[in-house]
């Protein structure tokens, strides 16, 4: 595979993966992809959109995990589709790696903080940190939280309440069942604060 060096290049993104020191290079074919990706994603992948997460600073193995969800309609996500369809394996696995190098921001959203004080007791007592770590950085095969976007991770957690957003295991939908509306939006603005 053709490699470039990233140093050099411009945009803010690859200065931001190269300030992160971890991914040295990222093939030519990863860069042009990312580009579109991050058209909705945002800049250095850290999301200003509505309803779409920010991927910087994800685990790879979680963002692995859910782009072959996406691209086999298990977790389908229309306006994702056709960025997905075609890609291989090892495509998804290069553009993992990337994003997981990139350092993480914050939405451009303002956490509640009392809302954030009532989700991190929550939290407590419901155990998120056990699987997303204390830090809610995430590991393996679950997500960062830590910074999201609160609409996104308050429709995400609704999703799995209701059973309508498929995982790869239904650890989600079992942590989340029965919780209602206010102790999620709660969740989410604990998780945006961190
Ligand atoms: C047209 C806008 C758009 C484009 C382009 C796009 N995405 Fe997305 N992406 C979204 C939205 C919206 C979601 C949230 C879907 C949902 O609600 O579950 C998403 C979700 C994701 C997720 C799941 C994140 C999570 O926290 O679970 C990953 C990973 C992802 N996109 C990667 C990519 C990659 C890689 C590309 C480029 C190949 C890309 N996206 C291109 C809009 C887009
Ligand atoms: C037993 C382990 C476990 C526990 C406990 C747990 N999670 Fe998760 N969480 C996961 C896994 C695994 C996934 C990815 C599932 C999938 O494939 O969709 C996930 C996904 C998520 C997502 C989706 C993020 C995204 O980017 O789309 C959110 C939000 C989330 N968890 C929040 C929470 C909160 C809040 C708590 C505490 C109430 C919690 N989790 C407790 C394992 C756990």
């Amino acid at each position: 595979m053709k490699t470039i060096v990233t140093h050099g290049l411009p945009g803010l993104m690859l200065a931001a993966v190269l300030s992160s020191g971890a991914a040295a290079q990222v093939s030519n074919e990863t860069r042009e992809r990312a580009v579109v990706c991050a058209g909705c994603h945002g800049e250095g992948f850290n999301s200003v959109q509505p309803l779409t997460p920010s991927l910087a600073g994800q685990p790879a193995f979680y963002v692995t995990t859910q782009l072959i969800l996406m691209r086999e309609g298990v977790r389908p996500v229309p306006v994702m589709t056709p960025f997905v369809e075609k890609l291989k394996d090892a495509d998804i696995e290069a553009l993992a790696a990337m994003l997981e190098a990139l350092p993480a921001g914050r939405s451009d959203e303002t956490p509640d903080p009392a809302l954030a004080q009532a989700g991190e007791k929550l939290a407590e007592r419901m155990r998120c940190g056990s699987c997303h770590l204390p830090s809610l950085a995430g590991q393996e095969q679950m997500p960062r939280l830590a910074g999201q976007r609160i609409d996104y991770m308050l429709a995400a957690l609704k999703a799995y309440r209701d059973s309508t957003r498929a995982g790869a295991d239904a650890l989600m939908s079992n942590a989340v069942a029965g919780v209602p509306d206010a102790d999620l939006l709660a969740l989410a603005h604990y998780a945006a604060s961190k």
